[in-house]
């Protein structure tokens, strides 16, 4: 019978936060724009890469790409040297998360992502595998973020899942969880960025999706706030998806994002 899985105690915070990926990030007040490549097609996803360069982004790999043509868009990634967030949503035993992690680093991945509700164990070992398996590559280990409550969830449907008090104490609780289990930050709402920069440091990333511009379509987000309440709030990142993928000029959303960030 195999032994139980188990965490190694030499795993330190450091190698997370200090890597070259996050360190170059975090570093400053800098509120950083990433772009959701939800598109359907990778031609599609290829035109709005080739649309954004030369703007200041990073691209965010999810379901959609991932599960449609992912390799093919992680190979163009990869061949243009970009660093982006592959947001897979782990959500599983530690051992699996942990093996799913291992296979998933590869040069690239700047931050990747888990369910901060597969509790401690699991966040711990996709932390830990993260960091293990960027050391036998040889390339800078991502940052694991943990999503703590959906933004597409409002106070009514986080009491209906049987979480006590309001999304923003959920998230504060479970920000603290995946903070002991080394992970280097998490994904919420603006709401509660200011609230977790205070309560897990200045280093511990917030990033955050939810985003609506001024006048732009809420959709099925619920929790949402303008890239300069983010800005203000102290998120370190903003994930945008439909105002600018949407646009009839993706590259001027951007840039009229990034204006609002600076
Ligand atoms: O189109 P929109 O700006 O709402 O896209 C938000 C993106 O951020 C989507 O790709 C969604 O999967 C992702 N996301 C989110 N909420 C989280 C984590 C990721 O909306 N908690």
């Amino acid at each position: 019978m195999s032994p139980p899985f188990t965490f190694s105690s030499n795993f330190l915070r450091k190698d997370i936060c200090g890597s070259a990926w996050i360190g170059r990030q975090v570093r400053g007040v800098k509120t950083r724009l990433v772009v959701a490549i939800d598109v359907p097609t990778f031609v599609s996803a290829r035109r709005l890469i080739e649309t954004l360069a030369g703007i200041e982004v990073t691209f965010k790999v999810g379901y959609e790409a991932l599960y449609g043509y992912g390799p093919e868009l992680l190979g163009l990634l990869e061949s243009r040297g970009a660093a982006y967030m592959l947001d897979v949503k782990l959500h599983d035993i530690p051992r699996t998360v942990h093996a799913a992690v291992k296979a998933l680093v590869r040069p690239g991945v700047a931050l990747l992502t888990v369910h901060a509700l597969g509790g401690a164990e699991m966040l711990a070992a996709a932390a830990e595998a993260a960091v293990e398996r960027a050391a036998e590559l040889g390339i800078p280990a991502p940052g694991v973020l943990a999503i703590t409550i959906l933004t597409s969830l409002a106070a009514k449907d986080v009491s209906a899942l049987g979480l006590g008090g309001s999304p923003g104490e959920s998230v504060l609780r479970l920000a603290a969880l995946a903070r002991e289990a080394r992970c280097a930050g998490v994904v919420c709402s603006v709401a509660e960025a200011g609230g977790i920069k205070a309560a897990c440091g200045a280093a511990f990333v917030v990033l955050c999706p939810g985003i609506r511009p001024g006048g732009s379509a809420h959709g099925d987000q619920r929790r949402t706030a303008t890239p300069g309440d983010a800005r203000a709030a102290g998120a370190d990142y903003i994930v945008v998806g439909r105002p600018i993928v949407e646009d009839a000029d993706p590259a001027a959303a951007a840039r009229a994002i990034l204006a609002e960030l600076s």
